[in-house]
């Protein structure tokens, strides 16, 4: 492990390393290079996902005994389904607010957290603020971790993967796995896939992020927009609104190899990556690890776009 991610305080949430699955008969149905998926989805915690790693550095609050409150902008799905649904049994407490996408980007919502924490501070209780995403340099440090473990895996399964194909929401999965294989001077090209913000503000975000956690790990090293890439070609209407990229990407996989994607991240991302395929982007010849990051709750929130 990385020295300074040694020394950070952590507790263990997840069961690590996660799989690599081969995944033979995807390759085969799209004629394209050998697949990989980094099964994140299995971490262990509450059905998975790419937060887990990120929470065993932030802290997660049920596991520490300790209350959860959230704040949610209205997504397509309000109903008790899929993540709500999970949050209803886990009895956290949920403040929903309608937001139109200019202000989640403008940051109302963390407007909105503070001032809860303002009011739970004034009830004597002590609030702790995560971002959305668990998006600060303390989260991205477990997706910094990842990086190593995928490629302690790969060494030790003698697979010669050349690419990390990966999801970006808030840009903090990838750049913890950017500057993991910076740091690492690895031989493997992280590809982002947006399933929210346009490629320049993804770019300048993984940035942003790769460097402020680089900055918090004492790691002498700088990223340029021009080191990172991110396609934004497969956001499709907007956030949260599936496409028909996406359900098929997310029917193939189930059907080739009975994993299961979701729709609003994973299903996006594996639409992205078999377009790029198709365009030559990769070929038969190359190795691509896909990271699959969990979300799978919400396919039964999405089943009316889903179902046939
Ligand atoms: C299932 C899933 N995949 C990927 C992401 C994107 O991760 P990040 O926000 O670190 O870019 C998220 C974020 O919410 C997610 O829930």
């Amino acid at each position: 492990m990385i020295p300074s991610i040694a020394k950070l305080p952590r507790i263990s949430l997840g069961n690590y390393p996660t799989p690599l699955t081969e995944a033979h008969h995807l390759s085969a149905a799209l004629g394209g290079p050998r697949i990989i998926i980094k099964r994140d989805d299995l971490t262990g915690l509450a059905l998975g996902g790419n937060k887990c790693r990120k929470l065993e550095f932030v802290m997660a609050a049920r596991k520490l005994d300790m209350e959860a409150y959230l704040v949610l902008f209205k997504g397509v799905h309000p109903e008790t389904q899929g993540n709500l649904l999970l949050h209803d049994i886990l009895d956290s407490k949920v403040r929903i607010i309608e937001l139109d996408l200019s202000e989640l980007l403008g940051g109302t919502i963390m407007v909105k957290m503070n001032a809860l924490a303002d009011e739970l501070s004034q009830q004597g209780r002590h609030p702790l603020v995560i971002p959305a995403g668990a998006h600060t340099p303390i989260g991205t440090t477990g997706w910094v971790n990842a990086a190593d473990e995928i490629w302690q895996q790969l060494q030790a399964q003698n697979i010669d993967a050349r690419y990390l194909v990966v999801t970006n929401g808030s840009s903090g999965t990838q750049a913890g796995l950017e500057l993991g294989v910076k740091y690492l001077k690895l031989p493997l090209k992280v590809i982002g896939i947006s399933v929210f913000n346009k490629a320049a503000n993804a770019i300048n975000e993984v940035v942003n992020m790769a460097n402020e956690t680089a900055k918090f790990l004492n790691l002498d090293l700088a990223f340029t927009p021009d080191e990172i890439t991110v396609y934004d070609d497969y956001i499709g209407e907007g956030y949260g609104i599936t496409t028909d990229g996406c359900i098929q990407a997310i029917r193939l996989v189930a059907q080739t190899e009975g994993i299961f994607l979701d729709p609003v991240y994973t299903g996006k991302a594996m639409a992205g990556f078999i377009d790029l395929i198709h365009k030559g982007k990769f070929t038969a010849k190359d190795t691509v690890v896909f990271i699959h990051s969990g979300g799978i709750p919400a396919l039964f929130a999405y089943d009316k776009e889903i179902a046939k």
